[in-house]
């Protein structure tokens, strides 16, 4: 994707890799529409970034994703970027009474909202890029995050898919793979020993700028490389288990 003059939508961009992505993109003279749930939150990204658009919005309801697309259709028609970066996290065990629960709104939030957001998107004429964030996760799962690392896995193989059917459409996918970063995903403190976002940004423009359409840092590129073996070492060294 061209890195310059873009109209960007990035879901959750006002915190983590989406705020890093928020401000890279704003310094690369972008502009840059965010969504999220948190009112207070967006509003401290404007204040950090005064051209950020940002649109409070919860991606768990249909209806709201629709809502988003509607509003972007007639307000921002020139919208030629959609990236699907929010996400969230449960560290949570099939014995949990609120298992299945959570599990959904996890399914919901990681699977259902970016597809749904791709299936309404590819109908704006100027769309060129799709950015799908998935994870490191999406390779070899942690067994602390079960359904989450699961959804991740079906978004990589989605993400693949979705390439090669939007060929025709000339629309350019990309799939974003981060590895474990500091923010605060799952809950504050739980990432804090993980490198910082910075670090990662750094690395995903100069791979977009090279052309890029799979992007990886660390651990990522480690096991989108990894053969059956390397991956079965990972799992154990991850989970304690053989
Ligand atoms: N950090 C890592 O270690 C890591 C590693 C691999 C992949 N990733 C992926 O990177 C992406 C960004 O995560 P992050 O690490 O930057 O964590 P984060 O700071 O918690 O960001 C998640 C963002 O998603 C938004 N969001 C969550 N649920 C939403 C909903 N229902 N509707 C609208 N927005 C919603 C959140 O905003 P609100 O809460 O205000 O809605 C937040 O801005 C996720 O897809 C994550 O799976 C992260």
């Amino acid at each position: 994707m061209k890195i310059s003059n873009n109209k960007i939508l990035i879901t959750g961009g006002a915190t983590g890799i989406g705020l890093g992505l928020t401000e890279r993109f704003i310094k690369e003279n972008n502009t840059v529409i965010i969504c999220g749930r948190r009112d207070s939150v967006l509003k401290e990204a404007v204040a950090k970034f005064p051209s950020v658009i940002t649109k409070q919005c919860d991606l768990s309801s249909a209806k709201e994703r629709e809502e988003l697309y509607k509003w972007i259709s007639e307000n921002h028609s020139d919208l030629n970027v959609l990236i699907n970066n929010a996400g969230i996290q449960q560290w949570s065990s099939i014995t949990d009474s609120d298992f299945f629960q959570r599990a959904k709104e996890e399914i919901t939030i990681n699977i259902e909202a970016p597809i749904h957001l791709a299936s309404l998107f590819i109908n704006l004429k100027s769309l060129s890029t799709i950015v799908n964030v998935t994870s490191g996760l999406s390779f070899v799962p942690l067994t602390k995050v079960p359904v989450y690392s699961a959804t991740k896995s079906f978004l990589h193989s989605f993400t693949l898919s979705l390439r090669a059917l939007m060929k025709s459409k000339n629309i350019e996918v990309i799939e974003l793979i981060p590895p474990a970063l500091n923010t605060d995903l799952g809950g504050k403190g739980l990432h804090d020993s993980a490198p910082a976002v910075s670090d990662f940004i750094e690395s995903v423009f100069e791979q977009l700028k090279q052309g890029k359409t799979t992007i990886t840092f660390g651990f990522s590129e480690g096991m989108v490389k990894a053969g059956p073996e390397d991956l079965q070492k990972a799992f154990a060294r991850m989970n304690g288990a053989g």
